[in-house]
């Protein structure tokens, strides 16, 4: 192997740039030449490579979004599309690619390899945390700490207006982020596919809190709740809203709601971020020098792994159940 492409694909992550960094300058380290692709599969049919140094990578490491830019691309769906990316990847003389995305990128990753037979490592990045075989995706961290530095705001005029606020997280179809960021921020409810309430449960525990005096409530729902999220995100429509107007007209409490949207994918990468993507990055570059096949990086107990892309898309990572028990314990 003589030279590798790097691409990111599907949603930004913050700590996308710090792997993109790791994977030119341990593959510029290994004796590779590094070529970068803009705009994720787009770039491999709409030909951007570009050739990588050690520079192209300089004062990076702290920054959110990509350097190379993403797209999410429909011609990469079909066969034809991956036939001319093949096509095109291999005009350009690259012998593996580095792929870094979520679960849809790696998707196409893997058909890539199997249809063309183009070596490709994976590294798993995107705020929803919701790749099998590693325990973290690159963003998850940061955008978990962005949603706690939101909550803490909202806290605050939630106490000084004795208000209830409804916030929705993303995360698609799985509720990793609004979890970790409810324990984190100490919500009175948390609402997620995995496990959604009732408005009988909600509305239960918030009497309760308001009887002991509390003065306000932060209600988290997962933007995936209600099932019809998968089916197409362009005609979703959020939850939060006839959440907030039930929740008002039953316990008779102003109600507010906060959409946190994408800037939960923006912003500078956390220190976890930043290591985690450095880590997994490189040991991409090293999947491929060792001729591992449709191959993802990840990290398991703190320990990098490897395993196939095929496995880490089967095996849906399970929810923490002891932590959404205990943020509901805390909370009474
Ligand atoms: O997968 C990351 C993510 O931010 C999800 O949490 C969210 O549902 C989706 O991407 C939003 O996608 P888009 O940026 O295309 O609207």
């Amino acid at each position: 192997m003589k030279r590798i492409g790097v691409l990111t694909s599907g949603g930004d992550a913050p700590g996308m740039n710090a792997a993109i960094r790791a994977v030119v300058r341990n593959g510029i380290y290994k004796k590779l030449e590094v070529m970068g692709i803009r705009h994720g599969f787009l770039g491999t049919i709409k030909n951007t490579y570009h050739k990588m140094v050690r520079g192209s990578v300089a004062d990076i490491i702290h920054r959110g979004g990509t350097v190379l830019q993403t797209a999410r691309c429909d011609e990469f769906l079909s066969p034809a599309g991956r036939a001319q990316a093949a096509e095109n990847i291999r005009k350009a003389g690259i012998d593996g690619l580095v792929i870094i995305g979520g679960d849809g990128s790696m998707r196409g990753a893997q058909l890539l390899e199997q249809e063309q037979d183009i070596p490709v490592a994976c590294v798993p990045a995107t705020i929803d945390n919701d790749v099998g075989r590693t325990d973290f995706c690159i963003g998850f961290d940061t955008a978990m700490n962005t949603v706690i530095d939101a909550v803490n705001k909202i806290r605050d005029t939630a106490t000084s207006h004795e208000r209830i606020f409804v916030v929705e997280v993303m995360g698609r179809q799985r509720g990793f982020l609004t979890l970790h960021a409810g324990l984190a921020a100490g919500a009175e409810s948390i609402v997620i596919p995995e496990r959604p309430l009732s408005i009988d449960d909600i509305c239960k525990k918030l009497e309760h809190g308001f009887k002991r005096g509390k003065k306000h409530s932060i209600i988290m729902v997962a933007e995936g709740v209600g099932g019809d999220f998968q089916v197409n995100r362009d005609l979703y429509q959020s939850k939060a809203f006839s959440l907030a107007e039930d929740i008002s007209r039953q316990v008779g409490r102003e109600t507010r709601v906060i959409i946190l949207g994408h800037l939960q994918r923006g912003g500078n990468p956390s220190a976890r971020d930043r290591i985690l993507a450095s880590r997994m990055g490189a040991h991409a570059v090293d999947l491929l020098l060792t001729g591992e096949k449709s191959v993802m990086s990840g990290v398991v107990h703190e320990q990098l792994v490897h395993t196939s892309i095929e496995l880490a898309l089967a095996e849906e990572p399970a929810l923490n159940k002891e932590m959404l028990e205990l943020a509901h314990i805390l909370s009474l």
